[in-house]
């Protein structure tokens, strides 16, 4: 084994002498003030003090040197690196405060700036339908009647002929605003919300003389859990035709004017006996389905979904205005007479557009309403 070269000169490796530390250190400083951004002082610094650096490199030197020269050796490398190591720390908060201070000015939002798409919006497609059942009406001569929500007991029951225990009147149909049946506050008649669009009826005809063509569309109420097919609040359109002579046929070719002008050529209605108290004859009102134009009847290979192959919808109740109506209302039975029918809104726009769920129409999202479209 040989002994340690004592007369070893640190000052004489080259890469430990003096100057070229410090050339190796300036080279540094002015590589990491150069950087001009933080992925160039990366670089920066895996060059210069990674470990194929020349400082670390030189630094290795140190380790073969004799005891007495490294101290002076170590001190001057250490010194070196301490100050590439402070000039980067540095230079590297340097960087990162100016690309703070870049993003915040880039990625700013002005929040108070105007808004350039703001959605056109769409009107309720329960509105726009009614309008155009009303334009249907008035382009034949009818007058557009409205009646108000909060309805006297008398307009929407006894006016039209409900006997005072009629099972319509009670509790789980009807939203009492004052007197219930069977505990009236001695002002005469209850309020109520009204059930239907019928009172308006009444109305129409207390306030006009015949010959009386009306339409009334408007919204109802019933004490109804609101669910897929059911809302507590929905519309119905009411329609009242008084004059000499009306007929049964009247009303009927009036029905199969409506259901062209809403569902196009080709489209009839059928009636079915049934009862309601202001009207006699009462019919329950079906129209052809207008999918399947009733050819799904009795064909298992082209089933129809809308109308379950029935080859009608139900649409709603009609009939010859009762005489006892005429008579409360004024109207001369023995010169007179008319026809009326009423018919759900909401029930319609589901079947006429596919609408599964009742909620979604109540329920205001305009994701709903926007496909409708503006109708006006
Ligand atoms: N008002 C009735 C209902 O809500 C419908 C109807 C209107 C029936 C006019 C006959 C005539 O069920």
């Amino acid at each position: 084994m040989s002994a340690p070269n004592k007369s070893y000169d640190p000052v004489e490796v080259e890469a430990l002498k003096p100057e070229e530390i410090a050339r190796r250190r300036d080279e540094a400083l002015t590589a990491i003030a150069a950087a001009g951004d933080l992925e160039a002082l990366r670089e920066v610094k895996v060059a210069h003090t990674g470990d194929r650096s020349p400082l670390a490199l030189a630094n290795r030197e140190i380790g073969a040197l004799p005891p007495h020269a490294k101290a002076d050796a170590g001190k001057r490398v250490g010194q070196a690196r301490g100050q590439v190591n402070q000039a980067l720390k540095a230079r590297q908060e340097e960087l990162e405060a100016e690309r703070d201070a870049r993003v915040l000015v880039e990625e700013a939002v002005d929040v108070t700036l105007p808004y350039d798409r703001t959605p056109a919006g769409a009107r309720h497609p329960i509105t726009t339908f009614s309008e155009r059942i009303e334009d249907v009406f008035v382009a034949m001569g009818y007058e557009v009647a409205e009646g108000p929500e909060v309805e006297a007991e008398w307009f929407n029951f006894d006016a039209l002929n409900f006997p005072p225990d009629h099972p319509a009147r009670e509790m789980q149909d009807t939203f009492f605003v004052r007197g219930a049946k069977g505990e009236r506050d001695g002002e005469g008649s209850g309020v109520v919300l009204r059930t239907h669009t019928s009172p308006v009826q009444i109305r129409s005809m207390i306030d006009r003389e015949p010959p009386i063509y009306v339409i009334c569309p408007g919204r109802t109420y019933r004490t109804d859990e609101l669910d897929a097919t059911h809302t507590p609040v929905f519309h119905q359109v009411e329609l009242l035709a008084i004059d000499e002579g009306l007929t049964m046929a009247d009303l009927k070719g009036t029905l199969d004017h409506m259901v062209r002008a809403l569902f196009g050529e080709g489209m009839s209605t059928r009636l079915r006996p049934n009862f309601f108290p202001f009207t006699e004859p009462s019919a329950e009102m079906d129209m052809l389905c207008y999918v399947c134009r009733g050819e799904s009847v009795g064909n298992p290979d082209r089933p129809c979904r809308t109308c379950s192959s029935e080859g009608w919808i139900e649409l709603g109740g009609c009939g010859m205005v009762n005489p006892r109506v005429l008579i409360a209302c004024g109207v001369d039975p023995d010169r007179y007479s008319g026809f009326a029918f009423g018919f759900g809104i909401e029930r319609m726009l589901m079947f006429r557009h596919n609408v599964e769920d009742m909620r979604d129409m109540v329920e205001g999202d305009v994701r709903f309403t926007r496909p409708f479209g503006m109708e006006i």
